[in-house]
């Protein structure tokens, strides 16, 4: 018995004991019971004192059974806001996603005194400022290291390891769905529908896959990014934002020919005059360049900073066990520095709204073009006029006589550096005439 004690205060040498109270149950939810319940002692050990999951609130009760099955002590309760109010709760964890609930949800529990962790980036890149200015105002820690790019320690990173420098951009593959998807078109030449199934039968796509698909997840986390690296203010309605679904294999075959991959990127650059260059979009990534290794459900994420140079973090976006990760390691954040009865640390967002973002027309980028054309002669000298009449001259051409309709063909090139509103305005004066018969393909290029 003497030597039992002996070891327990050997490990746990802090007398209070950390409380969590979990919303939300779902796929991570359901990854943070696994992972503070079996890894109980190591977390314990590290934080100095036990870490105990108290009590789950999920509004389906199957979810419940599971968490009753590991453990029968914790409390199990329908309604959410029910943790937020419990004397036993020191942290709280808000994964029911969503908006308007999880907003109200987590400012009950500030109110309630009660540090929060969330994996929310929809929710903070909406409502982010308030949230953070309610947290600091009632001495409590708001954390969302798994709100960006899951396993991967982004926010850490920028907050922390990077904070004494001044970062120049931020680009990544933050949305694995998407990366699934390009990935599975590359490799397999399926086309985006087939590639998308294939997604949500591998468990990488929702069954709405909207918010992925259509750059907005992206979007979600570059805001949360660009608060993070340089201190900007911005709505995610803001970012110039691009989905995946108009990408056609025929893209990803020529753009290879190019010595280019094709993936889902999020781009933030500090520009001169404090202007940034925000966008989300898929982009022609030189194959020498690491991003176009990124395969598969993987994120990545390329920091440039001024003093500490090129940084690539890669792992796993997104998942129960690695979302997981990342939550249970904001707990014990928070607890080390609660138990050392350490000042709140949250971090704020500006309240200022004035950031200028490059409008993406006035963007100096090489573009890819695909134009589906009649395939007749003169076609392509009448093409190329017209691109050098808006000064938009061609670095390299491939012309394919099987445009897939009998009589078309397609032209795919890439341009030297061009202003993109000259470049859109070309592509109208091209589409006006009669030898296009379909829409042009443009996808940036970034390198
Ligand atoms: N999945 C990922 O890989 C991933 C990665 C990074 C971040 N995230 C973020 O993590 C959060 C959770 O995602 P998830 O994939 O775990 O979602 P999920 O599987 O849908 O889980 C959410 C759970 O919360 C429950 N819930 C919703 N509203 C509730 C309420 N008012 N009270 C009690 N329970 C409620 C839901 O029940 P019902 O289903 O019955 O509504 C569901 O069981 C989201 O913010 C998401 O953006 C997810």
């Amino acid at each position: 018995m003497e030597s039992a004690t002996v070891t327990a205060s050997r490990r746990y040498p802090l007398e209070r004991e950390i409380r969590v109270g979990l919303c939300g149950c779902g796929v991570i939810g359901e990854g943070v019971v696994t992972t503070l319940l079996r890894h109980a002692d190591i977390i314990g050990e590290r934080v100095g004192a036990p870490v105990r999951l108290v009590a789950v609130a999920d509004k389906d009760p199957a979810r419940l059974d599971i968490v009753r099955a590991q453990d029968p002590n914790i409390a199990l309760l329908d309604d959410a806001f029910e943790i937020t109010k419990r004397d036993d709760v020191d942290i709280v964890v808000e994964l029911i996603g969503g908006i308007e609930v999880a907003d109200r949800l987590v400012r009950a529990a500030l109110d309630a005194k009660k540090h929060v962790v969330t994996a929310n980036k929809a929710l903070l890149a909406e409502r982010g400022a308030a949230l953070f200015a309610l947290a600091k105002a009632n001495g409590c820690d708001l954390y969302f290291e798994a709100a960006v790019a899951g396993a991967i320690p982004v926010i850490r990173v920028i907050r922390e390891s990077l904070a004494g420098d001044r970062i120049r951009s931020v680009r990544g593959i933050i949305n694995g769905t998407s990366n699934y998807i390009l990935s599975r078109m590359a490799n397999e030449g399926a086309a985006f529908a087939n590639a998308l199934k294939a997604a949500q039968e591998a468990g990488f796509a929702e069954a709405d896959p909207t918010l992925d698909v259509t750059g907005g997840d992206a979007g979600h986390k570059l805001a949360l990014i660009a608060a993070l690296a340089f201190g900007a203010r911005v709505l995610p309605s803001e970012i110039p934002t691009e989905g995946i679904e108009e990408v056609d294999p025929r893209d990803i075959q020529y753009a290879r020919k190019f010595g280019y991959a094709i993936r889902p990127l999020a781009v933030a650059e500090h520009l001169e005059d404090d202007v940034l260059d925000l966008r989300v979009h898929p982009a022609l990534v030189p194959l020498t360049d690491s991003l176009a290794h990124v395969d598969g459900a993987l994120n990545a994420v390329a920091i440039q900073g001024e003093m500490v140079g090129p940084s690539f973090l890669s792992g796993l976006g997104a998942g129960a066990s690695p979302t997981a990760t990342s939550v249970a390691g904001d707990i014990i954040d928070i607890a080390r520095n609660s138990l050392a009865g350490g000042p709140v640390r949250t971090w704020h967002l500006p309240s200022e709204r004035d950031q200028k973002i490059q409008p993406i027309a006035d963007l100096s980028s090489r573009y890819y073009l695909r134009f589906s054309v009649r395939d007749q002669s003169g076609v392509l000298a009448a093409l190329s006029g017209k691109l050098g009449d808006s000064g938009i001259s061609i670095d390299q051409l491939v012309q394919d006589h099987e445009g897939g309709d009998a009589g078309t063909a397609s032209i795919a090139l890439l341009t030297h550096h061009a202003r993109e509103g000259d470049v859109r305005d070309s592509l109208r004066a091209i589409e006006s005439t009669h030898f296009t018969t379909a829409p042009t393909q443009l996808i940036r290029i970034v390198e």
